[in-house]
């Protein structure tokens, strides 16, 4: 007899108590998604699981509504066990062919994954290179072939705006076609594209290898369907206070650097660069509350089910750019502290401005950021001062 097939679906989202995943996490839930988690810890706590789990059970309750299903799975995305777990969501149903003849396949449970597991750090990428292609690129390289073959072809991609390299110190809003990965038919014959320059770190290079290597897979079979989103500087929490970025690796972003700052682990702010060309000399970023970027995989999700179809990249900004003494300011004002700052020179390999157009995100996934620069310090300043003592 034919077996049954679950109607129980499922996201999987990789890397999903992290910072940027268990903000995502939270959203999937909130929208109804339920959800397979998983995770190695290398740099989260299984402490963030029971907050997810907190605030999903309370944001139900409210409206009357059942629990969407949260599964965790604490292991390493690149280990056998990932071949072993997606064939515990899969079923395995007969079909048969116009030919009439008969066929076992899989069917998968799992009808979307979300990628957000990497090592981030771009400092530590440049001592530790082959860690880092290891995790970003390798571990993505045989995640899409164990993917491939349960039949699992929707698929979001953590990317950044480190795949700009050089081009974002023109000042420009930077837009998705200033990093193009296929060869392009041209009057003359087909191309390459010139490659981005001035990529700054290994880390940026695992970024942008695993784009291309997301396009050459889109290209090869018409099954996948590939979203790479392109964070800009993510930041803020979710206003409950309850989640937020707790890494296990040392602070080195500037808004968990004024953190510490904010509840005394740190006694002051290096503010590096205060000689570009900005309108007060520090240098200004794109900065995206994490819950905006959040809700970006959420349309990046239904937009590949509805219209997506090989490879296509999109930024997650918020179009506009703040100094980092304005990211400052916001951040005394919310919590009615002063931030001690020195000055300190330019750090190695950082561009003057950083910012994103919106144009495609906007246009094609009809997402839009809601928040503010003022709320991503207040909901930033709740979650931090519940571990001052
Ligand atoms: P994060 O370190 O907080 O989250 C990554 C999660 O993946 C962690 O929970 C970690 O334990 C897990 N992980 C790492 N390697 C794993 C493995 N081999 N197996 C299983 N789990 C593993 O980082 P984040 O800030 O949430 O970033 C998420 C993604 O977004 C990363 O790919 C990062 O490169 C990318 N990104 C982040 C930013 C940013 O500013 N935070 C900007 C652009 C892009
Ligand atoms: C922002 C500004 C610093 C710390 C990085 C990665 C990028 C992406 C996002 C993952 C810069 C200044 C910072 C401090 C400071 N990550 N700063 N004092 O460098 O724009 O982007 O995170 O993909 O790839 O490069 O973010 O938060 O580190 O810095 O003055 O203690 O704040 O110099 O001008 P960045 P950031």
């Amino acid at each position: 007899p034919r077996p049954k097939l679950s109607t129980t679906t499922f996201i999987l989202v990789i890397g999903g108590l992290g910072y940027i995943g268990s903000h995502t996490v939270i959203e999937l839930l909130r929208e109804g998604y339920n959800v397979i988690i998983v995770d190695n810890l290398s740099n989260s706590y299984s402490t963030v699981l029971n907050n997810i789990t907190t605030l999903a059970e309370s944001h139900c309750r409210a409206r009357s509504l059942p629990v969407p299903l949260i599964h965790f799975h604490r292991l390493d995305y690149r280990s056998r066990a990932m071949s072993l777990l997606l064939e515990s969501y899969s079923d395995l149903v007969m079909t048969i062919d116009a030919t009439g003849t008969q066929r076992m396949t899989y069917v998968s449970r799992i009808t979307g994954v979300i990628h957000f597991a990497a090592y981030k750090s771009v400092l530590d990428s440049i001592t530790r290179p082959l860690h880092y292609y290891q995790n970003n690129v390798c571990g993505l390289v045989s995640l899409l072939q164990r993917l491939d073959h349960h039949g699992i072809h929707n698929f979001i991609f953590s990317s950044s705006a480190t795949v700009y390299g050089a081009r974002a110190s023109s000042g420009k809003p930077l837009r998705e076609e200033d990093v193009i990965h296929h060869p392009e038919q041209t009057p003359s014959g087909t191309i390459l594209q010139p490659a981005v320059t001035g990529l700054t770190c290994p880390y940026a290079r695992t970024k942008y290898f695993s784009e291309a290597i997301l396009a050459d897979t889109a290209t090869s079979n018409p099954s996948w369907r590939i979203v790479a989103l392109r964070y800009f500087n993510p930041v803020g929490c979710d206003p409950s206070g309850l989640l937020g970025e707790t890494p296990r690796a040392e602070a080195t972003n500037l808004y968990p650097v004024i953190a510490q700052v904010l509840t005394g682990a740190r006694a002051s702010l290096d503010v590096f660069g205060t000689d570009w060309k900005t309108r007060d000399g520090t240098a200004i970023r794109d900065f995206i509350h994490v819950l905006d970027v959040a809700r970006g995989h959420i349309s990046a999700l239904a937009w590949n089910e509805d219209k997506g179809g090989g490879f296509r990249a999109f930024n997650l900004g918020s179009g506009s750019g703040t100094t980092v003494m304005e990211a400052v300011r916001s951040l005394e004002q919310a919590s009615g502290r002063e931030i001690s700052m020195a000055r300190a020179g330019r750090r190695p390999g950082d561009v003057g401005v950083c910012i994103a157009s919106t144009d495609r995100a906007r246009r094609e996934l009809g997402w839009s950021p809601r928040e503010s620069i003022a709320q991503c310090a207040a909901d930033l300043w709740n979650f931090v001062r519940k571990t001052i003592r």
